[in-house]
């Protein structure tokens, strides 16, 4: 991965930044000098990333917020233009996980499922999108590798990274000859609260949970948020569609 560029008066937006990666990738942003504003729906656990940066002298300003909701979403991005004037960047993290047997399943995780990992990062990016342009800045989409694998017990997660994936793609696609840049990052098991749900699965079949398991071990949290923070900063110009997998190759099958 080559350099970021330095992110000194520019300002980043990170959902879920009251967990491992969204916390991560704050750090990482820090470093390059970004003002920030981060979000998550957990109070306690975005007090505590913010006093992690507390020795910084710049601008980070915490929300919390429900980002199932369309409306909370848009009080995000309005919060952001009122605090700094313009956006540069929006890193779209912020995701839930419900493992459970098919059967199981509620009609309210699904809903909740697909309204913080899809519906989330679109309403987000829509209400954005004339501010990325003026800034001429970039969104980066944190998908999964279950994006790209058929792995059981987790269906609607990876529909919904899944879909994320295509949402980027598409509007990649759509602002090709305009100034936004659009990239997903697709990262393989890391150790963070979002995996332990996996103990909650009821008699889970060993055989397929093995399946799950990767060969190489766990991914690392800082190499993912620091590919996050590149693909933030205007030294990834040519990154624009890409997605990126960084899973210690159990994409490959
Ligand atoms: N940990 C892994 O193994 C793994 C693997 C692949 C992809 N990912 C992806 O990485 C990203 C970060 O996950 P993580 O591993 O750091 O887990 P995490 O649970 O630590 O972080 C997710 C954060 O999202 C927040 N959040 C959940 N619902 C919200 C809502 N309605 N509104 C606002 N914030 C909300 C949570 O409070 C939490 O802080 C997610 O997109 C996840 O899908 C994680």
């Amino acid at each position: 991965m080559m350099q970021p560029s330095s992110m000194r008066d520019k300002s980043v937006i990170v959902t879920g930044a009251g967990g491992g990666l969204g916390r991560a990738t704050a750090e990482a942003l820090t470093r390059l000098d970004a003002n920030l504003l981060l979000v998550d729906i957990d109070a306690d656990a975005l007090a505590e990333t913010k006093s992690l940066l507390a020795s910084s002298q710049l601008s980070t300003f915490t929300l919390v917020q429900d980002l199932s909701s369309q409306s909370d979403c848009y009080a995000v991005i309005d919060y952001a233009l009122k605090q700094f004037g313009g956006i540069h960047a929006l890193c779209n993290i912020a995701a839930v996980l419900f493992p459970a047997n098919v059967s199981d399943f509620t009609s309210q995780q699904w809903e909740s499922t697909l309204a913080v990992n899809l519906s989330a990062p679109f309403y987000l990016i829509q209400r954005a999108l004339p501010a990325l342009e003026e800034s001429q800045g970039s969104v980066v989409n944190v998908t999964s590798c279950a994006a790209h694998l058929g792995q059981p017990y987790i269906g609607a997660y990876s529909a919904t990274k899944a879909g994320l994936t295509q949402l980027t793609k598409s509007l990649a696609m759509e602002y090709m000859n305009r100034k936004v840049r659009f990239n997903v990052v697709a990262p393989g098991g890391m150790a963070t609260s979002i995996t332990h749900a996996m103990r909650n699965i009821k008699s889970p079949d060993p055989q397929l949970l093995g399946r799950m398991a990767p060969l190489r071990g766990m991914v690392e949290i800082e190499e993912v948020a620091h590919t996050v923070a590149y693909l933030a900063t205007p030294a990834a110009s040519s990154f624009h569609g890409a997605v990126i997998n960084i899973d210690q190759g159990i994409t490959l099958g």
